[in-house]
């Protein structure tokens, strides 16, 4: 079975390199590009490599859904028109998933995004895989999503990244929300953990809480989150640490979606180095997403 990796615009790179990994695993793996076109009216039209969309081939769209509002009109144009030229199956990579965060009704009258989203996607595609969702009230994807939808985890990388670059780590999660990702971390990277309290004042205040610190002197601070959306979280949390007397601490997270100033934000408040992961394009050196997916589109295919 031939494999076909069909980019969206951004995401060439992060197909170019899981069709490399795939090939490299024994699989007739190839990427290719799906176009958009944008009207002055604001319409989209996208056009997929009909080459690629045949019955014998396993159609994966590859995109990461950072700003998904401006990506989600074409990535469903390209499910169902690759559907329509014939793909028998047609799967989505994001390594970025979005609208989780919105997981209840937080005040009367506000949608539930999360399931709305999650809806559409399972309408448009016949599996999913994506990179630590932030599931927290919804509590796997299979609670919203009607298609096989696997969530793999980054722990393993990013604990991997802090014991080649970090002595001595403390692993902090600033807020309850982060335990997850911050304990998965600690005890891969056999490293102390602490779960800081946070209060959210709004989209761009937050404070969070930080305890005594005595009992981890000559520790190196890192944060661990699943997103870095405003940085605020994690902004709160360096501040407080610096004001503490810490040694600078170091920031790791899995989503970079780092809005507005988010990272010099950080860097100016002394943390040392503020590190994601490849699911969204930025600068600096991220860690390497790409064998943690091949990985998962294979063991993806095999089960459905
Ligand atoms: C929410 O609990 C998440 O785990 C992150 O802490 C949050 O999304 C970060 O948002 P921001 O960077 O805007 O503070």
């Amino acid at each position: 079975m031939r494999i076909a990796l069909h980019a969206m615009p951004g995401n060439e790179a992060t197909a170019d390199r899981l069709a490399q990994a795939l090939a490299a695993a024994g699989h007739a793996a190839h990427s290719c590009t799906c176009g958009i076109h944008r009207f002055p009216d604001g319409e989209s039209l996208v056009t997929v490599d009909a080459g690629q969309a045949n019955a014998e081939t396993e159609a994966v769209v590859v995109c990461t859904l950072d700003k998904p509002d401006a990506k989600t009109v074409p990535l469903l144009q390209a499910s169902a028109t690759l559907r329509e030229l014939g793909a028998r199956r047609v799967g989505l990579l994001a390594p970025y998933l979005p609208y989780m965060r919105q997981d209840a009704r937080f005040a009367p009258g506000q949608a539930i995004s999360a399931r709305v989203y999650a809806r559409l996607l399972s309408d448009h595609f016949d599996w999913l895989l994506t990179v630590d969702p932030h599931l927290h009230r919804i509590r796997n994807l299979g609670e919203v999503y009607a298609i096989p939808a696997q969530a793999l985890s980054a722990a393993p990388l990013l604990a991997e990244w802090i014991g080649r670059n970090v002595d001595a780590p403390l692993i902090i999660g600033p807020d309850e929300e982060s335990a997850q990702w911050a304990e998965a971390v600690a005890q891969r990277a056999n490293a102390p953990v602490l779960v800081l309290r946070k209060t959210r004042l709004g989209d761009q205040a937050v404070r969070v809480h930080l305890p005594d610190l005595a009992a981890w002197p000559n520790h190196t601070p890192v944060l661990v989150d699943d997103i870095i959306s405003t940085g605020r979280t994690l902004l709160s949390a360096v501040e407080q640490l610096r004001r503490a007397g810490t040694p600078a601490p170091v920031c790791v997270a899995v989503h970079g979606l780092c809005a507005g100033n988010a990272l010099p934000s950080l860097l100016a408040a002394g943390a040392t180095r503020v590190v994601c992961t490849n699911s969204i394009a930025h600068g600096g050196t991220p860690i390497d997403l790409t064998s943690l997916m091949a990985d998962g589109v294979q063991s993806m295919l095999a089960r459905t």
